[in-house]
């Protein structure tokens, strides 16, 4: 995640009934002797978890369960997320970066931001490197290309159901995915969907939600964070819209095409946007608003 030279120290945290199964955890890490591992701290104390971190991973959330309304899941998440914030703010590392990988990820962002208002908003991101990684795998598998030759697709908006997966500006071996697989093709395929609901696809097969793929996406996220996006291409990421982009309202988590040099991720701007496309972003602006408001509700009801 952080290089292949980079040592690092794991903090864990977990809730307290949770801490003889993060204690197993944290004999296995000291038994696969990891090369770059040079210490684990297992708690269930917040505090002594975020002391010091140079990098917060946040993937302990309250995912929506059967019937539960969006304002129940916010009433849920609200109480770790802005905690963790305030914390990270009190004892982490001053230029402390966060990724928020729990559910609704890009909302829980906001509430970390809620939490610590001092943390640079740019230190803050939600995850959509899974819905790219997808994205890029089912275009791969539709075009039978390796994966590594798809390059700039785009994850506007929600890592949720309303996401926009865009492959208007993307390429395969340099050339136009457009051009490799047509409209139409993408289509039959329900390329959009299928990437859209591949999380829940998962869950029905797994009977748990994507582990491996979301680990290795976070992985992603921060190493192209820290280390740089290659060349001219770029990834996505779930960042506070300052409202000058893409006509995507101030103050949301939204997921952009973002480039990253020396630790600092830049929007990429001024790319042409169909009318198609207009209207899959600002829905899913939309619902980020509602979600928002939710959380604002559960804060000052
Ligand atoms: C995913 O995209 O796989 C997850 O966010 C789905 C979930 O609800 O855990």
């Amino acid at each position: 995640m952080c290089g292949s030279e980079q040592k690092v120290i794991l903090h864990l945290l977990d809730i307290p009934p949770a801490m003889t199964r993060l204690e197993g955890l944290e004999m296995e890490l000291v038994d696969a002797a990891f090369p770059l591992l040079t210490g684990v701290v297992a708690t269930s104390d917040l505090e002594v978890a975020c002391r010091n971190v140079d990098i917060a991973v946040l993937v302990g959330g309250f995912p929506r369960g059967p019937g539960m309304e969006r304002k129940d899941l916010m009433a849920k998440n609200a109480p770790i997320f802005g905690p963790q914030g305030a914390m990270l703010e009190k004892v982490a590392s001053k230029d402390v970066k966060i990724l928020v990988v729990a559910n609704p990820a890009n909302t829980n962002a906001w509430l970390v931001s809620q939490g610590a208002p001092n943390i640079p908003k740019a230190n803050i991101t939600a995850m959509t490197r899974l819905d790219h990684n997808r994205a890029v795998g089912q275009l791969a598998a539709l075009a039978q290309v390796d994966h590594n030759v798809v390059k700039d697709v785009i994850i506007w908006g929600n890592h949720s159901a309303t996401q926009y997966p865009d492959v208007n500006h993307g390429t395969i071996g340099g050339r136009p995915i457009l051009e490799i697989l047509s409209d139409t093709k993408l289509r039959e395929a329900n390329f959009i969907k299928v990437v859209q609901q591949r999380g829940k696809a998962v869950i029905e097969k797994r009977g748990a939600s994507s582990a491996l793929s979301a680990g290795h996406s976070a992985c992603d996220h921060v190493r192209n964070w820290l280390l740089g996006t290659p060349g001219d291409s770029w990834v996505s990421m779930g960042v506070f819209s300052d409202g000058n982009s893409y006509d995507i309202p101030e103050g949301l988590v939204y997921s952009f095409p973002v480039r990253c040099r020396n630790g600092k991720w830049e929007r990429v701007e001024g790319l042409p946007i169909n009318a198609e496309s207009r209207k899959l972003m600002d829905a899913t602006a939309q619902e980020l608003v509602e979600e928002q408001q939710d959380a604002m509700h559960v804060l000052s009801p």
